[in-house]
């Protein structure tokens, strides 16, 4: 295939891919577990296929970002790795931990998976447990990082993930330390809450359901304090906080106005994020392009389509909580 040349921020850079839409936990601020398999959900092969035509797009530093769902429920994960490592580009696969015993540390092992991020939103286990809504969760989070570390001898890196909420941002220095002490783990990135997709309603951080998750006003001077303690903590340990001082800029705008606001940051780089959901939607940062499983994103990122999105995100015509966790459109380009 003749690859067109591309303009500025316009070559895919960074990607997601949510090869299911099941979970055996029941987390507060998510609700994947309501899914169940259905013929809808992609498979492997798809995936793999997908893969292939993305590679011939993307940067050739490109970050592919395996997720769900729990990730390692997904049969036959471990076909996928070697194919995308064999493309050049990087595959993380993110995961709550629960399903990595020391066998499938080895499976995972051999299959070349090198790059993991696991979810710890507290090192207390009763709120670890809380928001997870699965007791014991805080434990398997600790045997997970244990069966690793034994089979693949310190070569693992595993990205701590952190979502900001209620009851965890007092504590978020204090984890970005336990990272820098622990030789099982190398970093540590946060994420801003996004809308659990319990309501639809733009401020759903203001309803019921979202009472334990997101923060008080009252809340918000202390959390920016330590937003403030993280950028510091930054500059002196730049390897460990995978978050860019941009990225914790924006997140201060987005605890303050609300996630209904865009914030002040220019959108330019979210042009070359793509989003593959479960079912084979395929997505521009939030701006859905086409499928998948009968569309090729060769075609589709030169598209009409595209070209639409393009504008709709440089005008911040977009959602805001789609780009506030990609930490690659905060960085520099
Ligand atoms: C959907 S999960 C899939 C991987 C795995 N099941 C896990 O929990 O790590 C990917 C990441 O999204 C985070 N996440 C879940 N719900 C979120 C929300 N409402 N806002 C922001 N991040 C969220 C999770 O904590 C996790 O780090
Ligand atoms: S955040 Fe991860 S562990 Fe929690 S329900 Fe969603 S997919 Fe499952």
């Amino acid at each position: 295939m003749k690859i067109k040349k591309f303009r500025r921020f316009e070559q895919p850079f960074f990607g997601v891919i949510q090869i299911l839409h099941r979970c055996m936990y029941k987390c507060k601020m998510c609700n994947m577990w309501l899914g169940k398999e259905t013929p809808e959900e992609i498979t492997i092969e798809q995936a793999m296929d997908f893969s292939t035509k993305l590679g011939e797009i993307a940067r050739k530093d490109f970050e592919f970002n395996i997720l769900g769902g729990e990730t390692l429920m997904k049969k036959d994960l471990e076909k996928l790795i070697p194919h995308v490592n064999s493309l050049g580009m990087r595959p993380i696969v993110s995961t709550n931990g629960y399903l990595i015993s020391k066998e499938k540390s080895q499976s995972l092992y051999d299959s070349g998976l090198v790059h993991f991020t696991m979810s710890l939103d507290s090192l207390r286990p009763k709120i670890h447990d809380f928001y997870r809504g699965f007791k014991g969760s805080f434990d398997h989070v600790r045997k997970a990082l244990t069966n690793l570390h034994s089979v693949y001898q310190g070569k693992q890196f595993v990205c701590i993930v952190a979502i900001i909420m209620k009851h965890n941002y007092k504590e978020l220095l204090e984890l970005a330390n336990w990272v820098k002490n622990d030789p099982r783990v190398c970093s540590i990135s946060f994420l801003a809450l996004t809308n659990p997709c319990w309501t639809f309603d733009k401020n759903w951080h203001e309803h019921k359901s979202s009472k334990e998750l997101w923060p008080n006003k009252s809340d918000y001077p202390k959390l920016s304090k330590m937003i403030d303690e993280l950028i510091k903590f930054k500059q002196k340990n730049d390897h460990l906080i995978v978050n860019s001082i941009e990225q914790f800029e924006a997140f201060k705008e987005y605890y303050k106005n609300g996630p209904q606001n865009p914030i002040t940051y220019n959108y330019n780089k979210f042009k070359g994020y793509v989003m593959v959901k479960s079912d084979g939607v395929l997505s521009m940062a939030a701006e859905k392009l086409g499928n998948i499983k009968k569309d090729d994103i060769r075609d589709l990122w030169f598209s009409k389509t595209a070209e639409e999105a393009r504008k709709k995100i440089e005008s911040k015509n977009t959602s805001v909580e789609i780009i506030i966790n990609c930490k690659h459109g905060f960085e520099a380009y």
